[in-house]
Order: C-alpha cells, then sequence, then structure tokens
C-alpha cells in the first residue's frame, strides 16, 4: 500500500466492520453442590453424581433452617460499649452459612488454543476463602468474600478447549462476620476470551479532568498486555453520548510501545452531566490494533460529572453543592440471602428513589457489580467500602487474618473495578475498625489512603469513625481526606473545630429501631428499649444507645455548611444483628435498623425521610394504624410525617387542632405529634396546609372491619422472560372497603404457575423463623411480601395466594 491515508483509510473501516475478538459468557447452569470437604472433589475423575445440581448465584445458607446454635457467639461487642461476653443469638441470621462446600461445572471455550487466546475466570464474589481448581490443578486463592477477583486460566486448559472441570471450595468460618454473610458462589461467574494481545481485566480507566458546560476533557487510559516493546500500537475510540450517537473519536498511535497505559484524551463538547437527577452515561469504544490486526475491542461506560470537597462548605457535585441523603446497606437481599439478583437489586433501589435517597454506602464490603452499575443507571452516588476490620480483630474469625497479606490486593481489585463508574464518589477505606486507638493506627490509615490516592487520584477518601476521643487526639482523623463520623451527633462541633479539613460527614446514622406496623405505648423516648415481644415501635422514638433518632441528623445537615450530609444504618433490614433484641434474644435474627423491612415494604420511617427529602413530591403520612381493640379511651398519640409545614388533626370529626412544625425540640422540627389523642374507633383525619397557610393535602385512617378479602399487589405487572426477573407481590388482608387489618396474622399459601415460578416470601417480622423458601408464611400485621420470578419463556405467571377463612386471590403477571 504506497498512499498511508489510504491505507489509514483502509484500516478504519476493516477495523469497523470486524468483529470484537473478545468473548464473554457467564458459567450459570449446571454446577454441582456439595456441603462438606469430600477428599478429592477437584479431581477429574471424582463423581459428583450425588451431589446437587443448582445454578448460580447460589446461596447455601438461605435455605435454613435458622437455628440459635448455627454461629452461637459468646462475645462482648466492645464497639457497643459491652465489658463482659454474653450470647448473641441470631448475629449472624441463626442460617448455616458455616462450613465448607464445593461447586463444580464444565466448560468449553472452543478454538482457543489455535487461535493463541487467553482465558479469564472472574468471580464477581465467592463467599469465602476460595479455592479454585481447574482440571484438577489448583489456580488460586481469594480470601475475601465479598471482592471480585480473576484468574488467567489459559494454562490449565484442556488444549482442544473442551470439557474442563472449573471446580471451587469455600470455607466459612464460624465467627467470622458481625451480620449475615451468605454462602457460596453467589455471585456470577464470568469466562472471558481474549486475544493474546489484549486489555485486561479492568485494564480502563476514565477520568474527567475538566467538566464545564462548554465540554469535558475526557481522559482514557488503556492497559495492554502481550505487546512487543517497540511494536506500532494504534488505538482508535469512539465516544458514544447517552442517545448512541458518537459525540467523539480519537486515534493514536504510539509508534514504539513501551509497557506503560496508552493514553488517549479525548473533547467532548457540551456534555451531558452525570447527576443522581440526571443519570446519562455515555460509552468509550476503544479498538486496539497492532501492526494491521485488530486485537481487542473494548467498551467502557462512563459518566461526565465533576466533583469537590472544600473546606468549611462540604460536597460538590458538577460545581453544586449537595448533602448526601445517603443510606447504608448490606449486601443480602432479605428472602433470596446473599444470591444477587438484578431485579431484587432495582427493586430496593426504586424504593429508595422514591423515598428522595441519592447516595448509598456499601456496608462493609465491597458491592456486587450489578449495584453499582444500576446505581450508575438510576442515579445514587455510592461510598464503597472494602473492611469491617483491619489487623486488630472485631470477630475471631474475621478479615484480620488475611489483612497484612491481602489488604493492597483487595483495595486494588476493588478501586480498578468499580474507577470508570460515575455513581462511585468517594472510596471508605473501613468501618469502625479497632485500629483506629492504636497508637500507630493512623499509619494504617495512611497506607490504605495512599492506595486510593494513588490507583485513583480522583475521588476523596473516608472512613466510618465511632471512637471520638481516639481519633480526635490521635491523629487518624486529621489524615482521612473526608472524617467520617459513626453516629456521636453531638461530637460534630468539635470535631469540626479541632479537624483540619473544617468538614464532617455523618458516614453511619441513626440506628433508630422500629418493627412495622408494631406501636408501644406510652409514646417514649428511649434509648434500648426492649419489649416482651422483641419487636421496637414504631412510632420511630426507639434507638441504639450508641445512636440517636432520625430528627438529630437532619438538624446537623440542615443547619451547617460544613456537614456533608449522612449515610443511615439502614436503607433495608438485614438478616442479623437483631440489635437491642441480640443477646440471649432468639428467635431474633434480623435487624429492626432498616427504614424498609426485611420484606421490602416501607416502615413509617420511609415518609419521615421521605419528607425531607423528596423534594419532587409532597409526602403526608400519618400514624399509627386506626385499629386497635381494647385500646378505647386511652391515650394513643398520632404522628404526621409529611413535607407541608402545618396541619390539622379530626378524630371522628373532633378537632384536635393544628401543628406547626418548630424549632422545640428536633423531633417538632421534623414531625407533627398530637400526644393526647383518645382512641375511639372510627376515623383519623389529616389536613394537611402549604406556607402560604391553604389546605394542601388531606389523608384519611380508618379503624378496619372484620377481613374479607386478600388483596395482591405486584410491583410491575410484566416481567423479562430472562428466567431472573423478579415481581415483588404485596400480599394484604384487607376489610369490606379496603382498609387494613393491621392486627392479621394468619398463615397464607401460595401457588405460581405457568411462566414463572414461586421464589420466596418475607413477612419483615425479626422473630419469624418462617423458612423464605416455602410457599407459604404467616402475616405480619396484616402484610407480607411474595416474590414471584419469571421463566424464560414467554406466557402468563398466575399466582394464587390462599389463607384460612378467606376466598382464594389471583393474579396473572405478563412474562414477555
Ligand atoms: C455500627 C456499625 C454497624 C452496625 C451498627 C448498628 O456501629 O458500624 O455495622 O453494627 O452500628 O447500630
Amino acid at each position: 500500500m504506497k498512499h498511508p491515508i489510504l491505507a489509514l483509510l483502509l484500516l478504519v473501516t476493516t477495523w469497523t466492520f470486524a468483529q470484537s475478538p473478545r468473548r464473554e459468557w457467564q458459567l450459570t447452569h449446571n454446577w454441582k453442590f456439595t456441603k462438606g470437604d469430600p477428599a478429592d472433589a477437584a479431581s477429574l475423575t471424582f463423581n459428583d453424581g450425588s451431589w446437587q445440581t443448582v445454578s448460580i448465584p447460589h446461596d447455601w445458607a438461605i435455605f435454613g433452617p435458622f437455628d440459635e446454635n448455627h454461629d452461637l457467639q459468646v462475645v462482648a461487642v466492645t464497639q457497643n460499649n459491652e465489658k463482659v461476653a454474653t450470647r448473641k443469638t441470631g448475629r449472624t441470621g441463626g442460617l448455616p452459612y458455616m462450613g465448607t462446600g464445593w461447586y463444580r461445572t464444565r466448560f468449553n471455550v472452543d478454538g482457543f488454543e489455535a487461535a493463541g487466546q487467553r482465558v479469564n475466570l472472574i468471580f464477581d464474589g465467592a463467599m469465602s476463602e476460595a479455592r479454585v481448581y481447574v482440571n484438577g490443578r489448583e489456580v488460586g486463592f481469594w480470601p475475601c468474600g465479598y471482592n471480585s477477583f480473576f484468574f488467567d486460566v489459559t494454562d490449565f486448559l484442556h488444549p482442544d478447549g473442551q470439557n474442563n472441570l472449573l471446580a471451587v471450595r469455600l470455607e466459612n468460618r464460624e465467627q467470622s462476620s458481625r451480620w449475615y454473610p451468605g454462602a457460596g458462589l453467589y455471585r456470577n461467574v464470568h469466562v472471558r476470551v481474549t486475544d493474546r494481545v489484549h486489555v485486561p481485566v479492568w485494564g480502563t480507566y476514565i477520568t474527567t479532568p475538566h467538566v464545564s458546560a462548554e465540554y469535558a476533557a475526557v481522559k482514557l487510559q488503556l492497559s495492554l498486555e502481550n505487546i512487543k516493546t517497540g511494536s506500532e500500537v494504534i488505538v482508535q475510540t469512539d465516544i458514544f453520548d447517552p442517545h448512541g450517537k458518537v459525540v467523539a473519536s480519537r486515534q493514536t498511535i504510539q509508534k514504539k510501545f513501551q509497557a506503560l497505559p496508552h493514553e488517549q484524551n479525548i473533547t467532548v463538547n457540551a456534555p451531558m452531566l452525570w447527576s443522581p437527577e440526571t443519570p446519562h452515561l455515555y460509552r468509550a469504544i476503544s479498538k486496539v490494533m497492532v501492526g494491521d490486526r485488530l486485537h481487542d475491542q473494548v467498551e467502557t461506560r462512563f459518566g461526565i460529572r465533576s466533583i469537590e470537597v472544600i473546606a468549611d462548605k462540604g460536597f460538590f457535585l458538577n460545581g453544586q453543592r449537595r448533602k448526601f441523603q445517603g443510606v447504608c446497606n448490606h449486601h443480602d437481599l432479605g428472602p433470596l440471602g446473599a444470591a444477587i439478583n438484578k431485579a431484587a437489586l432495582r427493586r430496593q433501589l426504586t424504593l429508595l428513589k422514591e423515598m428522595g435517597c441519592d447516595a448509598i454506602r456499601t456496608a462493609h464490603n465491597m458491592p456486587a457489580p450489578e449495584l453499582v452499575q444500576l446505581c450508575d443507571e438510576m442515579g445514587f452516588m455510592m461510598m464503597l467500602e472494602p473492611f469491617d476490620e483491619w489487623d486488630r480483630a472485631k470477630c475471631k474469625n474475621g478479615y484480620h487474618r488475611f489483612f497484612s497479606e491481602w489488604a493492597e490486593k483487595d483495595m486494588v481489585n476493588m478501586i480498578r473495578h468499580y474507577r470508570n463508574h460515575p455513581s462511585v464518589v468517594m472510596w471508605s477505606i473501613g468501618n469502625e475498625v479497632p485500629t483506629q486507638c492504636s497508637s500507630d493506627g493512623y499509619k494504617v490509615a495512611k497506607f490504605l489512603q495512599d492506595i486510593c490516592h494513588r490507583e485513583d487520584p480522583t475521588r476523596p477518601v473516608t472512613c466510618g469513625m465511632d471512637q471520638v476521643t481516639c481519633v480526635l487526639n490521635n491523629g487518624f482523623a486529621a489524615l482521612i481526606d473526608v472524617p467520617g463520623l459513626n453516629y456521636r451527633a453531638h461530637r460534630y462541633h468539635e470535631a469540626y473545630d479541632k479537624l483540619p479539613q473544617a468538614l464532617v460527614l455523618g458516614s453511619e446514622t441513626a440506628s433508630t429501631v422500629s418493627s412495622r406496623g408494631v406501636y408501644k405505648f406510652p409514646v417514649v423516648k428511649k434509648a434500648d428499649a426492649k419489649h416482651p415481644d422483641n419487636q421496637s415501635s414504631s412510632y420511630d422514638m426507639e434507638y441504639c444507645s450508641w445512636a440517636n433518632l432520625p430528627d438529630d441528623d437532619f438538624v446537623l445537615a440542615d443547619d451547617h455548611d460544613w456537614t456533608m450530609g449522612q449515610f443511615v444504618w439502614t436503607g433495608f433490614d438485614y438478616l442479623g444483628e437483631p440489635s437491642p433484641y441480640d443477646t440471649d434474644a432468639w428467635p431474633s435474627h434480623s435487624s429492626l435498623f432498616g427504614i424498609i423491612d426485611l420484606a421490602s415494604l416501607p416502615k413509617d420511617r420511609y415518609y419521615l425521610y421521605r419528607s425531607v427529602w423528596n423534594k419532587q413530591s409532597p409526602t403526608l403520612h400519618v400514624l399509627p394504624h386506626w385499629t386497635h381493640p381494647g385500646r378505647e379511651g386511652e391515650v394513643t398519640p398520632v404522628f404526621v410525617y409529611t413535607s407541608y409545614p402545618e396541619a390539622e388533626l379530626f378524630v371522628n370529626g373532633k378537632s384536635y387542632g393544628r401543628q406547626t412544625k418548630s424549632k422545640a425540640s428536633p423531633q417538632h422540627r421534623y414531625r407533627l405529634m398530637w400526644m393526647d389523642v383518645v382512641y375511639q374507633p372510627g376515623e383519623v383525619k389529616v389536613v394537611a396546609y402549604d406556607a402560604a397557610g391553604r389546605v394542601a393535602d388531606e389523608k384519611v385512617v380508618r379503624t378496619a372491619g372484620k377481613p374479607h378479602h386478600i388483596e395482591l399487589v405486584p410491583d410491575r405487572s410484566v416481567l423479562a422472560a430472562d428466567g431472573n426477573d423478579l415481581a415483588y407481590v404485596t400480599v394484604r388482608v384487607v376489610d369490606k372497603e379496603g382498609n387494613l387489618c393491621p392486627n392479621d396474622q394468619r398463615m397464607v399459601k401460595f401457588q405460581a404457575r405457568g411462566a414463572g415460578r414461586y421464589q420466596a416470601a418475607a413477612n419483615g417480622d425479626a422473630t419469624s423463623l418462617d423458612l423464605f423458601h416455602l410457599p407459604q408464611m404467616p402475616l405480619f400485621n396484616g402484610q407480607l411480601t411474595a416474590i414471584v420470578r419469571a421463566a424464560d419463556k414467554g406466557g402468563e405467571l398466575v399466582f394464587e395466594a390462599s389463607a384460612p377463612g378467606l376466598p382464594k386471590a389471583r393474579l396473572v403477571i405478563a412474562v414477555k
């Protein structure tokens, strides 16, 4: 080819039409699984015929049974100021996650040898201490159960690529966790085949060094593997805007390749900025060429946005100050256990979004990739957190056993995996680590923070600190980019005064406890309140001794520029940690902290947060329910959570007067409370007034009559025929008029047929030992949630619920 321009043109056309030389798929079905540790389970000749056939993601422990002796921990929880060891029943959920388990499957990689390709296995997470074997030989080990990791297994495969045996041994020690960790291959496993010359796993890094309304500078760094030093490398990148249109392109030629990331700087004009309200996503598709051959093509999704943390002023996204309206969440999905499911995550985020939540802290571990992808798409800022302990133990068999050898590797994997995601705005290096009080704890903090700065200089680093006296005095808090306080709202001012950063983030807040639909009398604000039924009151006045009520956190966020907002403990209830019923309090085995319960039904508190956080649509919520047989004539306070400043309350037509929000106390500032209402069956009516004093809205709650029928309310009426999609069906018992019967606890049985199946149910009762996967569940205060799963073929999914004394209810969901 004599003419260079013509040659280049031809090249570009060839690339455009050439197939990407990489392929990737997931190993989902036809796994064999056993609990236990049979000898030779990794070997090619081992017969796994008697093992269970499973699909992954799979959580071996979620099928129960619940038992208080499962991982019974006799410990003093020093973080909670305990001095004496006691029996912590239900601490990890009372489920059998402990022990060893094995998974085996076979897979083919056609033609990899002839093509000289490389094959990687990528694990999104495996719980835990994973030992991976291919064709009988050990490929590698990864101890942290939450992190993603990968191995190049090319040299372990059969040369013809056929029938390769993948075996994974997992081991969970007792006393290795403070919550339910799940067990097994609970996240996805991918096979990735690339050319020998390729961009390695997590080998792209996109940042946006300049962001303005006019233009954004996009910097792309591509790592390249197996290229001979001195070769000519050409990289062609096209940037696609959120509508799929190419808006910028760049071709760069490296005449003499050196083993450094290949860098491209690309301008995007008039960028559509990413934010929680406008989650615009761009894609960069990069083609890698050496000589005249296309070797790799990678797609990197990213967002254009700027983040800044400014002393005294707080956190800025795209130049605008905002306070985090965030929640902390553990990784389990309630009745689905730890087994990851994208539809379940989407459901969680949908509810949180509607509440006005804009941020998620992945407490206290690396998330599933699906969660980060959804946060990019749906608009949530994220704080990703790797550790609950460093070198000093919280749990006898916790991560401290691995910290010195693995901490850096775990940090690197987390950061490289997620650094292209616009949702991720901050790294955390740990949660309430006991190391924070040791004299050289700051050195460990610096070691971890330096890894973040090295791997990703664009994001600030925080740490959830609870030992405020220690960290303010020993230099620990002063060196973290963003000092995060867990609770201790009364010490924010002191921290602000003493710390050079002149900022405080509520890295963990509230730990208010409540049980959906449970109301305790008299209504009093109380730390560590306990009741004989192991439930906490839904008047939202009960909290743990180290914690506080939501109103205190609102005050701090609303009154000071130097506070950065908060991450509430927790968005959703989770398995394990049933505080304040954690000591000899079986059958309590799941949390009461959630704003939303384990059945993914909002508690009253949901509306308290919504009333402050959701600026798009007004909130008017009344509690308690008004069906209290036996309370006639007794004082039964009424609370209203509303975005309106004022309201009037009527009970059976009689006015209890108008209430206006005031600064008399944090509670009076964010709630309207009528403390002296006397219960009589009938109706409670609230009329809300806007700031101009005009009637804006009203709400009525009525005493329920006799249970009359079952109501089925699905969150979605059409599911995707992908074998994974889920519908959450709220099952409620109501009276003739449709009022919820809030004291009904009867057993409901389910049946699903047609284009899908029954998956699980939960009722949100932290003391219920009913197994989630069995097709029956008692109501908890009139409600529960049943989850059905779409088939991989279209059709009608028919769901039925029956309960003694009531007609059967039926629902049809389309699967397409
Ligand atoms: C915090 C801790 C959380 C959870 C919470 C309960 O101290 O970081 O993991 O235990 O308390 O209130």
